[in-house]
């Protein structure tokens, strides 16, 4: 479990500092500012949270998969997401605080998880769409939380964005797909892009001058690149997916900047953004009575599982016959 001590230990502050500063990685076991836990707390939980509740979208699809291989590849990757979510929440607890804690935050409201996961998925198409925009810019901000400051979390984003890169392609096949078909297909697929773009760009968080976690977090190279900077890339990388398979995003002010090399965007609407996570998004609520009940259904095994562990106490404090 995480060690800390109350903020003005400032040899301990400097140590760590200068740990920081040489790239050295921290382990549970050693001493941090009790400040740095608590973004790593925050900004942990929030993702393994936004793994279990991004299983809703997709997992409603499952059983309307249009094909067995289809059908198979989204039950495998919805897995994948629980998969990633437990490893989240394993990494947290090594910094000292339960997991049972953190499921209430979530259930309650207080701690937040992503934007994204709060519109719905309308057609088979959002499927592909999903894997290919959101799975992407996962991507390309886990990918630089690979190299975070905090190795377990690092070394979570390691095997997770393995699998990232399995969804992304099998998103991207499915677009691919209908942006080749039938002219009703390509509508489809057109439709779901138009939608999920401009809240997949959200998903890389406030732009850099309204971030209030970033300086410190980029501070103690737990972040390693800003917001925009990541979004840029995503943006930058996307542009020429879309283009591939003949399908327009839907901002009429995005061009490339020939002296920049990047592509320019337009406007987020950060007014939506901020709606989304106030908890006014299109499928908040449905979002949260879903974790609820799922919550609610599992009380017998957290039960069983209590039971069982009281046992095993009270068996191993008996004296020997
Ligand atoms: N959805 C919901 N809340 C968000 C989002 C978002 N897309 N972006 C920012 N926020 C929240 C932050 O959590 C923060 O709120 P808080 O202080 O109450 O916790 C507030 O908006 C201000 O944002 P920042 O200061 O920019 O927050 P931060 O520095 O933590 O950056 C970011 C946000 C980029 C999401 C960062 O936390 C991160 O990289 N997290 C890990 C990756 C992750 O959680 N991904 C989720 C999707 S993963 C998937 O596809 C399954």
């Amino acid at each position: 479990m995480a060690s800390t001590t109350s903020a003005g230990d400032s040899a301990s502050d400097s140590a760590f500092e200068a740990r920081i500063a040489a790239g050295e990685t921290i382990e549970p076991k050693d001493w941090m500012p009790e400040r740095y836990r608590q973004q790593l707390v925050r900004m942990m939980s929030q993702h393994a949270h936004s793994e279990i509740v991004g299983m809703l979208p997709e997992g409603n699809w499952i059983t309307r998969a249009p094909t067995l291989r289809r059908k198979m590849c989204l039950l495998a990757k919805v897995q994948d997401e629980a998969g990633h979510g437990l490893y989240i929440y394993c990494a947290t607890e090594t910094l000292g605080i339960d997991r049972s804690q953190l499921i209430d935050q979530l259930l309650s409201g207080k701690a937040k998880y992503s934007s994204i996961f709060n519109y719905p998925t309308l057609t088979w198409a959002d499927i592909g769409v999903i894997g290919w925009f959101v799975d992407g810019a996962a991507i390309v901000n886990q990918t630089v939380l690979a190299k975070a400051s905090y190795g377990p979390y690092a070394r979570a984003m390691v095997r997770i964005c393995k699998e990232e890169n399995f969804h992304k392609r099998q998103g991207f096949e499915i677009v691919a797909t209908l942006a080749a078909g039938t002219p009703a297909q390509h509508t489809m697929v057109q439709d779901a892009v138009n939608r999920w773009w401009w809240p997949t760009l959200m998903m890389f968080g406030p732009s850099d001058a309204n971030s209030p976690n970033s300086a410190e977090l980029l501070r103690w190279r737990v972040k390693r690149f800003s917001n925009d900077e990541l979004r840029q890339r995503f943006v930058d990388l996307t542009v020429a997916q879309a283009q591939a398979v003949k399908l327009t995003l839907p901002d009429p002010k995005l061009r490339y900047n020939a002296e920049t090399k990047h592509w320019e965007h337009g406007e987020i609407d950060w007014a939506e953004f901020k709606q989304v996570i106030s908890g006014n998004g299109p499928c908040n609520r449905e979002r949260l009575a879903a974790r609820q009940a799922a919550h609610d259904k599992g009380a017998w095994v957290r039960a069983a599982a209590a039971a069982y562990a009281e046992k095993q106490r009270r068996t191993s404090a008996a004296p020997a016959a």
